[in-house]
Formats: C-alpha cells, sequence, structure tokens
C-alpha cells in the first residue's frame, strides 16, 4: 500500500463494540433486484458479494418495515419474521467476504410509489404532497398508525438482530417518513409530533428509542445503531440548516453509535443559500465533536478525495456510485494498484461489475448520475 493512504486502513471500535477493519464503508443504495415479496435474490447477492470484499462495512440497501411504507420496486423487506431467512442470507453473504453488515432501515411515508401502494394513498404526518411532479397527496397518520411504525422499526431491528446483522442504520434521510416528521414541510402537526422543532423531533427520538431498547433486549453480539440525515431541504417552508444543528445536538446524546450525513457532495454546501459554502458534513462534524462519529459521503471517487475527506477530521466516509463502477476499490489501494481504480463505466460493463438488471438500466437511462464512457 501507497503510505499515503495508510490513514484509511485503521481500524475502529464504535460505542457498542463493533470493530471495523478500516475507515471505508459502501454507501446505502438501492438496487430494485429482490423479489416482489421482498426476498433477496441471488442476482442481488452476487452484487453484494463482489463489493464485500474491502470495505469496513456494507450499508444495504434500505428495507421497509411496513408495507406501505415500500419505496421502491423490489425492494427489501424487513416487514414479517418471514423475512428473517432472506435478511440472514444477506448478512452471511456480506460479511462471508469480510465486511460488516448493517441492515439501513425505513418507511418510504409520502414518498411510496403509486404502483407500490397499499391503498389509493401513502400516508404522511400530515396531508401535504411533495413538492415533485406526480405525487399524491398522503393522508395523515393517527397516532395509533404512527405508534404502529414506530414499532415496526425495533421489530425490524430485532429481525435483523435475528439474521446475524452486525447493525442498523436508521433511514432518516432523502425525504423519507422519518424526515417527513422532521421537515416543517410535510408535517404541520400541532399535537405531540409537530408544530415547533422540537416537537417534529418526536417522531425520529421514539424510532431511536425504541431501537435502541430492541438492541439492549435482543443482541447477544455487538450490534450498531446508525442514523442518516439529510442537513436540509429546498422548499419553503422546509428543514434549515439551524433546525438540523439543533437536531444534530439532540442526536448527539441518543448513544448513537454513528451519524451518516446525506449529501451528494461532500464538500457541497447550503442548498438553501448559495452565499454558505461550508461544507455540510464538516459543519456537522464539527457541531458534534467527539460526541458521535460522523460518516461523510457524496463524489468521492479517487484514494486522494476519500483522504482528503479523512483529514478534515470526518472519521468515515462511505462510497455510493464509486463502489458499483469499481466493486475491488478498497483491495486496489491496499494493493498499491490504485492507478487501476475506475471512476466511469461503459454499457458493456454490467456482467463484469455484477449489477443486476434494473439498477443498471437506471444508471443507462439516468443523465447526468454516473459518469458513463462511449
Ligand atoms: C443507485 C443508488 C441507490 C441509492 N439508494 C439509497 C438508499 O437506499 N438509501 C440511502 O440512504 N441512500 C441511497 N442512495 C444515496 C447514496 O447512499 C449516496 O448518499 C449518494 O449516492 C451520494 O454518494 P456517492 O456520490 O458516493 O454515490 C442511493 C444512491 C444510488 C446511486
Amino acid at each position: 500500500m501507497n503510505e499515503q493512504y495508510k490513514s484509511l486502513f485503521t481500524n475502529y471500535t464504535f460505542k457498542r463494540g463493533l470493530e471495523l477493519k478500516n475507515r471505508v464503508m459502501m454507501a446505502p443504495m438501492t438496487n430494485f433486484a429482490s423479489d416482489e415479496q421482498g426476498k433477496v435474490t441471488d442476482a442481488e447477492l452476487d452484487y453484494y458479494r463482489e463489493r464485500s470484499g474491502g470495505v469496513g462495512a456494507v450499508i444495504t440497501a434500505v428495507a421497509y418495515v411496513t408495507r406501505d411504507g415500500k419505496g421502491f420496486q423490489n425492494e427489501i423487506s424487513a416487514d414479517s419474521d418471514e423475512m428473517i431467512p432472506s435478511l440472514k442470507r444477506l448478512a452471511d453473504t456480506i460479511k462471508g467476504e469480510g465486511a460488516k453488515a448493517i441492515l439501513q432501515i425505513f418507511h418510504a411515508g409520502r414518498m411510496a410509489p403509486k404502483e407500490e401502494l397499499v391503498g389509493d394513498q401513502p400516508v404522511s404526518a400530515s396531508d401535504v404532497a411533495a413538492l415533485r411532479p406526480g405525487s399524491i397527496t398522503p393522508r395523515e397518520l393517527t397516532n395509533l398508525e404512527i405508534e404502529t411504525i414506530i414499532q415496526a422499526f425495533g421489530d425490524a431491528t430485532r429481525r435483523a438482530i435475528e439474521a446475524g446483522f452486525d447493525g442498523v442504520e436508521i433511514h432518516g434521510a432523502n425525504t423519507y417518513l422519518i424526515q417527513q416528521f422532521f421537515s416543517p414541510h410535510s408535517n404541520r402537526r400541532n399535537d405531540k409530533w409537530g408544530g415547533s422543532v422540537e416537537s417534529r423531533m418526536t417522531f425520529p427520538l421514539a424510532v431511536i428509542k425504541t431501537v435502541k431498547e430492541t438492541v439492549t433486549t435482543h443482541a447477544k453480539e455487538p450490534f450498531i445503531i446508525g442514523y442518516r440525515i439529510s442537513p436540509e431541504e429546498i422548499e419553503s417552508p422546509g428543514i434549515t440548516i439551524e433546525d438540523t444543528l439543533t437536531f444534530v445536538d439532540v442526536l448527539a446524546d441518543q448513544d448513537l453509535d454513528y451519524l451518516h450525513i446525506s449529501v451528494q457532495d461532500f464538500w457541497q454546501g447550503s442548498i438553501r443559500d448559495e452565499e454558505d459554502k461550508e461544507s455540510r458534513v464538516i459543519l456537522i462534524s464539527k457541531r458534534v465533536g467527539d460526541k458521535v462519529p460522523i460518516i461523510g459521503v457524496g463524489s468521492l471517487h479517487t484514494p486522494d478525495e476519500v483522504k482528503e475527506a479523512l483529514d478534515s477530521g470526518v472519521p468515515f466516509v462511505s462510497l455510493g456510485r464509486e463502489l458499483i463502477m469499481e466493486p475491488k476499490w478498497v483491495e486496489k489501494v491496499q494493493a498499491g494498484r490504485e492507478s487501476e481504480i475506475k471512476t466511469t463505466v461503459t454499457k458493456n460493463d454490467q456482467e463484469k461489475l455484477v449489477v443486476p438488471d434494473v439498477l443498471w438500466s437506471a444508471i443507462m437511462n439516468t443523465p447526468g448520475w454516473f459518469p458513463i464512457e462511449e
């Protein structure tokens, strides 16, 4: 290994005792390859097997905790005990290659697509549609339904434990239900679940509490709890960085093992205020200090870019698109073969890169998402 990349390969032990062999994780990425019931398929396992040999941990594609929270076609389900064998195949595949396995869990809320709805309407904190073309106005959840979903996060966590995962990541980002409760755009409630910025934290904090209690009761081995957050929303009203900094102060005291900051570019400033150019990841990392480790992410491709991100003081990075384009990224850096790392794809690479069909077709047909070489 080239000496300058040594810092990528320091190990780390989380609060709940899990040890990672290095500082690079696979970012959670939906791959649209589970079957109709949400059970993982061989194609999906092949894709993970190919990518689990080098990284310290793989954070899986997001899994739904209740059927009405399904957010994508062919998504992983963690919504019933019947799914435990499927989850176990996933955990075993990832761990079999040497990475720790972390299951990302969520409820899509108002972002559930029309084709995946249980009835004819999605659910959310309030009956406000997302500002996206084709959005369906959701139905406001009742108190009882909210409590049921919170419990479902606990149940999904228990299933992850029974399936042999090393942790869960609570998906509080990317506009899904947990974020919808924190957002003043989607949460217009005036009961205990909404109103002030503190009240808008009630749902996320209740989910965290239930997940923690589940881990305390059921985990016999070290099992970590991460939380993913989006720092801002572009909408007005929408989540501001001030809201988020107030929230991360509270999150930093929740005994979480890590906070994962979801942005498209690690160095990106505010999406609400052009003048504010400070990286959201670094801003949050400075705010929490040593209270909870941060995972940074976003448009990091080369080992030099990853090193520069880690040098900023953020203890971990996760790689998303780059690990699709270069499954052996970590192994190549470790072997001093960084000059062989691919940072683009060609239309002929699907088989070589072991990418499931629907994901591959999304990559090829979404302009600007991946750097596609002719
Ligand atoms: C194909 C694909 C699927 C994704 N699915 C998820 C997901 O299930 N959960 C999530 O939190 N983020 C998801 N993301 C966002 C990534 O985790 C990551 O934050 C984003 O791609 C920026 O990092 P990158 O530049 O390294 O790809 C997805 C991204 C891609 C490219």
